[in-house]
């Protein structure tokens, strides 16, 4: 088989641990030919690609980022792709892709596999909102980076009798303030699937500070927005792509908090940091896994899917399931933290 391999979207940690173990499968255990596109889609494109063997993968499971590279590209592109999917097929001889991206990359991946193109998705990003899968790698390194970031920001809060505010990814879903936001202990939890109260928010740190805890730690999603008419905020401009540019959630929420308590408040943005360097073990272990199941689908011809987790098995899910609505955060899972505002 020729297969061809590809990361697009936003980078990820455990990128690089998905085409080591791409290569490791199709190329040393069933003989199979591996390229790798450069650049995500844009490569695919422009037929930039190198040959991938056990040598070009040596070394690079613990490497945060991908050594393909990644971008994003716009829709309009890919629209033009997929209408000319069978010359681009029959160019690059291509008998399976395995694109492995996000939500906008598994959109794309559908199209191009509804056009005729062998596809095998493999689904990641640190926000951990692709329905049909229960988590993606990426995330698990994600909420350590940013709970690390909760117990060292707690000691500097104590310190200056601080309320600080730490901004953590999350456009849309608000899966990494929540689980850092319990893991690291945060006083208050603000996540885009419930419009935050900043009334119980100053409400909570008085409370603290009334009982001598003179100090609080609010984690916000950068997709989390206060309920209607509650305080400032004006939404961000959208991108070229689509997507919102966030106008600093945190920025606005600390500096609203010190009007309002009359307490120093500083804030935190963690931004790509939490995307960057080496994934946890967890992340390397399930980037391996999808790997290895993306090559044995396209084996079995099982195109048109992705891989997924359930509970701890990994199975195929079509790609319409994964791409038709985002995995929010559902009601029982933020009340079970009184920290969610
Ligand atoms: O989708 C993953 C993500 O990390 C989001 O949480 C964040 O909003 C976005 O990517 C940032 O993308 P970019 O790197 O293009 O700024």
């Amino acid at each position: 088989m020729r297969i061809g391999v590809l990361t697009a979207g936003g980078d990820c940690p455990g990128l690089n641990a998905v085409i080591r173990s791409v290569v490791h499968r199709a190329v040393v255990d069933h003989g199979d030919e591996v390229i790798g596109f450069e650049d995500g889609f844009k490569g695919l494109l422009e037929a930039r690609y190198r040959k991938l063997d056990i040598d070009a993968v040596s070394g690079i499971l613990a490497r945060g980022g991908t050594i393909l590279g990644s971008s994003r590209l716009e829709r309009g592109k890919l629209r033009e792709a997929a209408a000319n999917a069978d010359q681009l097929r029959r160019d690059l001889n291509l008998d399976a892709l395995i694109p492995i991206g996000g939500e906008g990359t598994l959109t794309a991946a559908h199209m191009l596999s509804e056009a005729g193109i062998p596809v095998v998705g493999v689904p990641k990003t640190i926000d951990n909102d692709i329905s049909a899968t229960d988590r993606t790698f990426g995330f698990d390194t994600a909420v350590m980076v940013a709970t690390e970031a909760i117990d060292r920001l707690k000691t500097t809060a104590e310190s200056h009798q601080r309320v600080m505010v730490v901004e953590v990814m999350g456009r849309h879903a608000g899966w990494i303030a929540l689980e850092a936001g319990i893991a690291g202990g945060a006083h208050g939890i603000c996540i885009p699937e419930r419009p935050f109260q900043i009334d119980r928010l100053c409400e909570m740190v008085r409370e603290r500070f009334a009982r001598g805890k003179k100090f609080a730690v609010v984690c916000v999603a950068e997709g989390a927005r206060p309920a209607e008419g509650t305080m400032p905020y004006e939404r961000g401009e959208i991108d070229a792509y689509g997507h919102e540019r966030f106008t600093g959630i945190g920025n606005r929420l600390a500096v609203e908090l010190e009007k309002r308590l009359g307490t120093e408040a500083r804030q935190v943005i963690l931004g790509h940091v939490q995307r960057g360097g080496t994934p946890t073990a967890y992340d390397r272990v399930l980037a391996t896994r999808f790997g290895w199941h993306a090559v044995e689908a396209a084996h079995r011809g099982e195109f048109g899917n992705m891989t997924a987790l359930r509970g701890n098995e990994i199975v195929m899910a079509p790609l319409a399931d994964a791409t038709s609505e985002l995995k929010t955060v559902p009601q029982h899972r933020m009340d079970e933290s009184e920290a969610v505002y």
